[in-house]
């Protein structure tokens, strides 16, 4: 439907607390909301909705330039929509957008990416790759389940509610075939319960039971995925360096750069749990805070740091994104030497704020490439590279 066609809704007043309204919904915003306006303009968020939908809301909690409504029926339908796999799809913590068509998700987060940097006054960089999922269900390797005796199932969204399910649309097959077996072991607990099920390159299934999140050590959750962001970030890091990867768990970033690197750091709070003699010789792993450990080698540069070799470094903070004292850690990192760097990032706000940080430092945005890690969901990954003199 264009612009102009759109049917105006019929309710000619602002909407007010716990209302049921009929909206138009217009657009989709990169946190996964429909987004409508009332008569007076105000912008009004709807989950579940999609561009084009004409739709009955309640609105839910009212701030002075937008609302928040559930959805309480569909009276017209998007074209853009369409059938959620997931008969829990709504109900269920895990999934914003099955019923959104994976072209309109891709566009939308793409676009996100660009309004997060635009919002942080950044030029678009002179190269900009996109790399939507080829796999757009069934790619999740990992789950993290809950269970209170014989139900098992994901937290709802915003509770601690468990939503029975069967399987994940999302989740590998080898996962999905596991949850019964899951669920005969959970009823001989006696307290509520959470496991983590991985499945491995070769297959196999590994549960954790009420381990911490990725207690068998971080690995991204979309192995296919994490193969292209690896591969970008080897065509992008400079041969015959110090490399160092910085929030780097499992070295996952940049293991790969070893045969072509002089040394690789990987500095992360949590350390491999594989053997040590699976890793190049020339890889060491520092179990360390990754602020304080740079800071101490910037203290131990001796003299000028114009003699020290340059060298590259990935950061791949948490949601969070860097630290507040962001300034200090540049200033460690020209220290070292650091001439290039990969900014890579899950949440997109965070990142752009902290790419805007080394920008206001000197440092110069030269590529930005989104991948697509999350298909069904709002979420999604941007790297970027950073060079600086
Ligand atoms: C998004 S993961 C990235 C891991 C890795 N780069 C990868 O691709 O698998 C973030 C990592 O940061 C680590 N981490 C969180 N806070 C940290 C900190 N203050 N210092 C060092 N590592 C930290 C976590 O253990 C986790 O492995």
């Amino acid at each position: 439907m264009s612009k102009n066609q759109r049917r105006r809704p019929p309710n000619p007043r602002p909407a007010t607390g716990n209302e049921v309204c009929v909206l138009q919904v217009e657009d989709l915003s990169r946190g996964g909301n429909g987004v409508a306006k009332d008569s007076s303009g105000r912008v009004i968020f709807i989950p579940f909705t999609a561009p084009g939908d004409l739709v009955k809301a309640r609105i839910t909690r009212q701030k002075s330039h937008y609302a928040q409504a559930e959805l309480v029926q569909v009276l017209e339908p998007s074209g853009q929509r369409q059938v959620p796999l997931c008969p829990v799809f709504g109900r269920c913590g895990g999934c914003d957008w099955q019923h959104v068509a994976y072209p309109l998700q891709w566009q939308t987060k793409c676009d996100g990416v660009k309004a997060a940097l635009s919002r942080q006054d950044l030029p678009m960089p002179q190269s900009w790759q996109e790399y939507p999922a080829n796999r757009i269900w069934s790619y999740r390797n990992r789950i993290q389940l809950r269970g209170k005796k014989s139900v098992l199932g994901f937290y709802s969204r915003a509770s601690h509610s468990i939503v029975p399910v069967e399987r994940c649309a999302i989740a590998h097959e080898e996962l999905n075939e596991y949850i019964a077996t899951v669920r005969e072991q959970g009823k001989l607990r006696t307290k509520p319960y959470k496991v983590e099920l991985a499945v491995d390159a070769d297959g196999s299934v590994r549960a954790v039971w009420d381990g911490a999140t990725a207690a068998g050590g971080f690995e991204q959750i979309n192995s296919e995925q994490n193969q292209r962001l690896r591969h970008w970030v080897m065509e992008n890091i400079s041969n015959h360096r110090t490399v160092l990867d910085l929030y780097g768990g499992s070295a996952n970033l940049s293991a790969q750069l070893a045969p072509d690197s002089q040394v690789i750091h990987c500095v992360d709070l949590s350390i491999p749990l594989s053997e040590k003699n699976q890793w190049p010789s020339n890889i060491s792993f520092h179990r360390s805070d990754v602020f304080a450990w740079v800071l101490e080698q910037a203290r131990q540069v001796p003299g000028n740091s114009a003699d020290v070799p340059p060298s590259s470094a990935i950061i791949d903070p948490p949601r969070g994104g860097m630290p507040e004292q962001l300034p200090q850690f540049i200033e460690a990192l020209r220290r070292l030497n650091v001439t290039e760097l990969i900014a890579v990032g899950c949440k997109t706000d965070t990142w752009a704020r902290d790419l805007a940080g080394f920008i206001h430092q000197g440092w110069r945005l030269q590529k930005v490439a989104v991948f697509d890690f999350f298909p069904q969901t709002a979420h999604v990954e941007s790297a970027a590279l950073l060079t600086c003199n």
